[in-house]
């Protein structure tokens, strides 16, 4: 609790602001960024106690400023279990985001599709997830000032932003479906069989980050919105070999819609 307080402490003494959403920004979609009036970028690594991101697709940076004329802090790239955190180390911003005054969490990912209605680039709103990570953002003594110890989790997406998303999102030209995001741990991807279990247990997409930091701001109480972006097909017809590069290329070829989807759910 001491070092969330004082890497927000840090963070209001470069800035004195206070965002009304926190968002996360996944692999290959940080073009909401370019629409930002960013007031202030602060590295990761000046930050006291945040984790320092690894993978080259991302960049470590936390930026504040407006979006849509909205107050918002975004988190340009995010650590993931797979690069070797544990799972407090991935969810510590967004528990120094609610520090920092947000009242909404924003995040987004690469996926692979696993329901066979879906194309590349299709974007998924998230009404559910399945946690198959092996561990828990929340073991261990609980911060009973941020929330409860066994917290609820009957709404892990918001309804009412689920309904916005949606609404929003009739009117792109772009295929916007809602799902069920299995989380594995990563870092390889999965085998047909075990895409074919995920299909079986409710799943729609699959990806490796977005539940632990959903998890925590559930526990936090912050409503939260997700989408992912699949970029590749995990159904037995469309599986084909996954190559990183093609990962990149769908997610920036979603990027707009996505972005699009983003900043136009700030309007209240
Ligand atoms: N599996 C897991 N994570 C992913 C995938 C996938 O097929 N695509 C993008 N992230």
């Amino acid at each position: 609790m001491e070092k969330i307080r004082e890497a927000a402490a840090y963070i209001k003494a470069q800035l004195d602001f206070k965002p009304e959403t926190g968002i996360i920004l996944g692999t290959g979609l940080g073009g909401l960024v370019k629409l930002m009036e960013v007031e202030k970028e602060i590295d990761y690594d000046d930050i006291p106690h945040f984790p320092v991101s690894t993978v080259e697709s991302h960049h470590g940076k936390l930026l504040l400023g407006k979006l849509n004329g909205k107050k918002v802090v975004v988190m340009q790239g995010r650590f993931h279990y797979y690069e070797g955190y544990s799972l407090k180390q991935v969810t510590f911003p967004v528990r120094v985001m609610k520090l920092l005054g947000i009242k909404q969490l924003f995040v987004s990912n690469a996926a692979g599709g696993l329901n066979p209605t879906y194309g590349i680039a299709d974007l998924m709103i998230l009404n559910d997830h399945v946690n198959l990570q092996p561990a828990n953002p929340l073991t261990g003594a609980n911060y009973d000032e941020l929330g409860p110890r066994f917290p609820d989790m009957s709404q892990p997406y918001s309804r009412q932003l689920i309904e916005k998303g949606l609404e929003i999102a009739s009117k792109m030209d772009c295929n916007v479906h809602q799902g069920v995001y299995a989380v594995v741990p990563g870092p390889n991807l999965e085998t047909p069989a075990e895409y074919k279990y995920l299909s079986i247990i409710g799943a729609d997409a699959v990806g490796m980050s977005t539940v632990p930091e959903v998890i925590v701001a559930r526990h936090m109480d912050l409503p939260c919105f997700a989408v992912s972006v699949i970029t590749d097909l995990c159904y037995p017809e469309a599986i084909e070999e996954v190559k990183i590069e093609k990962i990149l290329a769908a997610a920036a070829k979603a990027e707009p819609f996505l972005t699009e989807l983003m900043s136009n759910m700030l309007d209240s």
